[in-house]
């Protein structure tokens, strides 16, 4: 095990963990942001800089600083490291130098994206960016490509997470799908645009970080805060079958895997369950998902209520009129404690 603290909070973590992962351990805002790491997915990080963080001590063995940032999703743990986050004014200014970058050639079309609303890159740009560009050159642009009937390509999006590629390679049989060239001129193909046609491919809709891949059987329906996302499940021989249906009224307009807090996929589904059941009466409904606190997406929506909680913080209130009890004593239902109880 390896004793750490990351902006000043201490953290015991298995051995070859990386600082990312440790950073998730302690939750909250300390967790750097990651763009191209995906938890359920092999070999992913090291692409897109985002997750960077200051090593400000080694180890206890040997106290020297990290000579530069370095990225937490390829760093292992060390045994009396020291890591700064956001209490470091050096890595929140690299941040913003990635983010600009990421920009470079990133279109503002977040009114028309499919994306908005629950975009890494659009929250990372509210939290970092610059309000202007400083690139004065032609951009790269691409024509949008159909990779099959299901799945929309617009690659002048694309920020070459790699996320695709690994889900392409990891869950699906036959990869026809990767990245072509290198540099500004590396673009996402599927080689003669050869559909992906399999079981799993869908998926990659739901790793993309920003709208490059996109739901052709949603695209442009509704933006996704006008939608009520609900738990659902399905007998599937080929999946979990649990989802989340993205329902306006009683119309299912899609169907997404579960994502955690940290916006990434547990149990990858099927495209059947994906693209094939878009009627209410396929599936059984558990009740309204949470939606991390990080997208507009999370506002007022109905929160699955701890009856048992609810019943003691009735008490509580009522101990409190009575004058019997301060108000800050006892626990009081707060969001975390729905959200933590709804992930899966
Ligand atoms: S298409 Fe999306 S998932 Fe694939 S590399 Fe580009 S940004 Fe990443
Ligand atoms: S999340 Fe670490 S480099 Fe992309």
């Amino acid at each position: 095990m390896a004793k750490l603290t990351i902006d000043g909070i201490e953290v015991e973590v298995p051995d070859g963990t990386t600082i990312l992962n440790a950073a998730r351990q302690i939750g909250g805002k300390i967790v750097p942001p990651a763009m191209c790491y995906y938890s359920s997915l092999k070999e992913t990080g090291g692409k897109c800089r985002v997750c960077l963080v200051k090593v400000a001590q080694g180890s206890a063995k040997d106290p020297r600083p990290m000579p530069k940032l370095v990225a937490s999703c390829r760093t292992p743990v060390a045994d009396g490291m020291v890591v700064q986050n956001i209490t470091s004014p050096d890595v929140l200014e690299a941040r913003k130098g990635v983010v600009e970058m990421l920009l470079i050639n990133h279109p503002l079309d977040c009114p028309i994206c499919d994306q908005a609303g629950e975009c890494d890159l659009q929250n990372l740009s509210y939290e970092h960016g610059l309000s202007t560009s400083r690139y004065e050159f032609e951009r790269r642009t691409f024509e949008k490509i159909d990779i099959g009937d299901k799945i929309k390509l617009h690659m002048t999006r694309c920020i070459l997470c790699y996320r695709c590629v690994f889900v392409a390679n990891q869950l699906t049989k036959e990869r026809v799908h990767g990245v072509l060239d290198r540099g500004d001129r590396a673009e996402i193909s599927t080689y003669i645009q050869k559909a992906v046609d399999n079981d799993f491919s869908g998926n990659m809709i739901d790793v993309c970080p920003v709208g490059a891949l996109t739901d052709r059987t949603f695209r442009f329906k509704s933006r996704v805060w006008f939608t009520k996302p609900m738990d659902a499940h399905r007998n599937c021989s080929k999946c979990s079958g649990k989802v989340v249906l993205w329902m306006k009224g009683d119309d299912v307009l899609r169907v997404t895997g579960r994502k955690d807090q940290h916006g990434e996929v547990k149990e990858f589904i099927c495209n059947e369950c994906r693209f094939e059941h878009k009627n209410i009466n396929d599936w059984t409904v558990e009740g309204p998902r949470h939606i991390d606190h990080h997208s507009v997406i999370s506002q007022n929506h109905y929160e699955k209520i701890d009856l048992i909680k609810l019943k003691k913080e009735v008490e509580r209130q009522l101990e409190f009129q009575s004058g019997k009890k301060h108000l800050t004593e006892g626990n009081g239902l707060t969001q975390t404690d729905n959200h933590e109880n709804n992930q899966g």
